[in-house]
């Protein structure tokens, strides 16, 4: 049972919808819950506001944290869709799991999602290509200096309206210096620390031009494995083929998703290691390539230039690449006007 307690006027009178940057407008409420003694407590929904949390709080000092991001659409015919919640809702607690931190239960983690989209759907204009993204995250809040697991925890949920993550094509870097995540590690869970510690890599790519790296494997920095912000795929000849999922590769919902719509339009999907010198390789024979990034924030975001060991090359991104028809399937899946027939839509 969500205690439930309405803002009396919302932050939406005051939002352009057709000016904003995403992820600074929250919508008007939170829900929050806390663990402790080795339990849940009752969740809320209140109006939005600051979290009040002790300095030494031990998200702060050592990184226990995990995060998720998903998304709710209006439907052409008004209702309101969740996108894939039980999916999501697994990939977090097995972040949880990694970060030894306590699982949530399906019912509050998606009865509170239901509650709180409930509440904002009004931020979901009829006409716009805009959508709310949903945002839960907990953080370990035992007051202690000590390295240890935190007895301490708070589970939160923020929404924001969403437009378009990436605007434009991006320019990306494969990075063979810099490491995001090795064999054994964290990589394929959603914590703080995933990000937080890809910045620098991110950010000397960012002064030679381009908009994010493709991380490379730990060990020989020869086969690719994802973005910083998203998932990574390749078409070739009508194959699409992806890295395969390990411990350092986040199993993404949308790379999920994208290689579902894939097998149904009859296209072979490969989910294996893709060396660097395969693309190489295939750029220098001429083929059409494409390249994309697949995730929650990115959608599909086309690739329009990779730097491989010092090189550029110009992946394929025309009008009639068939990424753009991967995604005008999801789009309309989520959108209603195509079957959805995996139930990965969920109304609230
Ligand atoms: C997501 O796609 O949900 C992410 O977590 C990426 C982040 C850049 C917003």
């Amino acid at each position: 049972m969500i205690n439930i307690q309405k803002s009396k006027r919302s932050m939406k009178s005051n939002f352009n919808y057709d000016d904003f940057v995403f992820g600074v407008q929250p919508t008007d409420h939170i829900l929050l819950c806390n663990y402790k003694d080795g339990s849940w407590q009752s969740p809320s929904i209140m109006p939005y506001a600051d979290i009040k949390m002790s300095p030494m709080s031990l998200c702060l000092h050592y990184g226990q944290t995990v995060f998720e991001g998903m998304k709710a659409f209006r439907q052409d015919n008004g209702q309101v869709i969740i996108f894939r919640p039980d999916k999501h809702f697994r990939r977090f607690n097995a972040s949880l799991e990694r970060m030894c931190m306590p699982a949530v239960e399906q019912d509050l983690f998606i009865e509170g999602i239901k509650e709180l989209v409930r509440l904002e759907e009004h931020w979901l204009p009829e006409e716009q290509e805009i959508n709310l993204y949903i945002r839960p995250f907990m953080i370990a809040t035992e007051p202690r200096l000590g390295v240890k697991v935190s007895d301490e925890y708070l589970f939160c949920i923020v929404c924001t309206p969403m437009g378009l993550y990436y605007s434009e094509p991006v320019r990306l870097k494969v990075e063979t210096e810099f490491v995001r995540a090795a064999e054994g590690g964290v990589g394929y869970a959603k914590c703080g620390g995933n990000y937080g510690a890809a910045f620098y890599p991110a950010q000397q790519a960012k002064i030679q031009g381009y908009d994010q790296v493709i991380w490379t494997d730990a060990k020989t920095h020869e086969y690719i494995e994802e973005a910083g912000t998203m998932n990574i795929a390749i078409v070739i000849d009508d194959r699409l083929i992806t890295p395969k999922l390990s411990t350092s590769i986040l199993d993404g919902v949308t790379r999920s998703s994208i290689i579902q719509i894939a097998k149904d339009l009859g296209m072979i999907v490969e989910e294996r290691k893709v060396q660097l010198q395969e693309l190489i390789d295939e750029f220098q024979s001429g083929k059409k390539i494409e390249i994309f990034g697949v995730g929650t924030a990115a959608v599909i975001s086309p690739v329009k230039c990779i730097n491989i060991l010092g090189t550029e090359y110009y992946p394929y991104t025309a009008n009639d690449a068939t990424m753009f028809k991967l995604k005008k399937q999801l789009n309309d899946i989520r959108k209603g006007r195509s079957s959805d027939k995996y139930n990965w839509n969920w109304f609230i």
